[in-house]
């Protein structure tokens, strides 16, 4: 059989093979691409043929080692992906990838406005920085009150400031609204206190108002015994005792009954067994008239409370700085799901 058969007779078995042989991959390619396969073997023998019938034989030869390197390349493919399904250990526990947690004031919260939710309230927000009239003047601050002082308060430019507490909001809805009002605004508020366990210089409150015609103190009270209960269980039972806020009259200062059990209980509640939790009471008149409602016609309650220091008892958290720090070890441990 001359050369030019022998490339014809192996390019028609090449053709023919679909498949890999059973002997494999490597069988093969040494078979035909090895040191002494048979395209070495050919290469070999075209020295020996004559000048001008080189460059067509040669042609021929390359021709087949393309097909024998597709074949190889093929069937490697295969081999591959075959031998990394050999691989996979599917009893092996997975990876699973770490998902976030959602922050203990986010947490407090969204509770806080979803029980106030139940009874009708809306929630509403309003700017971190505030002009003098809606943190101060309608809230019937007068001007020389300390709260306004710089040791209290960061100014930001002339008139603004950030906001020393969400009682602000509470301009903003009754400046944009009529009553009936019924609405919680929880924000971040500002103050330029020093830094310790126990206060922060940026930390959170809720706001509530409610505001119609005929709304009483006894409201009020009931009102946050509902919270109060929703909260911390049933058998909750709160007090209210009179404070002075300059935006509410009479104002008040509440308390939710803690209990006197463990040590702790002792320390948190100095004794007592009362703990204070918010400030509230009934909008002064002259914030009403502030802000174009009729104190004649209506009237209203407000409370507010610190977030941090609710989550601080309910999880029993030491230092307030922990909720700023963003230590996953801490944050870790409030997992909801
Ligand atoms: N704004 C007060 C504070 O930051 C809390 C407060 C007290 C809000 C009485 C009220 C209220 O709405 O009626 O200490």
């Amino acid at each position: 059989m001359d050369l030019k058969e022998r490339i014809e007779k192996l390019e028609a078995e090449l053709n023919a093979l679909k498949e890999l042989p059973a002997s494999g991959l490597e069988a093969f390619r040494i078979a035909y691409a090895g040191k002494k396969g048979h395209l070495k073997q050919l290469y070999e023998e075209l020295k020996d043929v004559p000048n001008e019938m080189k460059k067509e034989v040669g042609q021929s030869i390359n021709g087949l080692r393309m097909l024998v390197d597709e074949k190889i390349a093929s069937w490697k493919d295969h081999e591959s992906s075959d031998s990394a399904k050999e691989r996979i250990d599917s009893s092996r526990p997975g990876h699973s990838s770490a998902t976030g947690s959602i922050h203990p004031i986010t947490l407090v919260k969204e509770e806080i406005i979803d029980i106030f939710s139940r009874i009708g309230f809306s929630l509403s927000e309003g700017p971190e920085i505030e002009d003098d009239w809606h943190n101060f003047s309608a809230l019937n601050f007068p001007p020389e009150h300390p709260a306004r002082d710089m040791q209290d308060t960061f100014f930001v430019g002339k008139d603004e400031a950030l906001r020393t507490h969400t009682s602000s909001v509470q301009v903003r809805v009754m400046e944009g609204s009529q009553p009936p009002i019924r609405t919680i605004s929880p924000g971040r508020v500002f103050r330029n206190e020093a830094i310790s366990s126990r206060s922060h210089c940026m930390f959170h409150q809720i706001e509530g108002l409610y505001i119609d015609k005929g709304v009483s103190f006894a409201d009020l009270k009931q009102t946050l015994l509902y919270f109060a209960k929703e909260f911390l269980g049933e058998k909750t039972d709160i007090r209210l005792r009179p404070s002075y806020f300059p935006f509410t009259e009479p104002s008040a200062e509440v308390d939710v009954y803690w209990g006197l059990e463990t040590e702790t209980d002792y320390r948190i509640t100095k004794g007592t067994g009362w703990l204070e939790i918010m400030g509230c009471g009934m909008v002064d008149p002259e914030v009403l008239k502030n802000c174009n409602i009729d104190p004649e016609v209506y009237s209203g309650f407000a409370f507010g409370m610190g977030i941090e220091r609710i989550a601080m008892l309910r999880y029993q958290i030491p230092d307030i700085r922990m909720f700023f720090e963003n230590d996953v070890r801490f944050l870790n441990q409030f997992r909801t799901l």
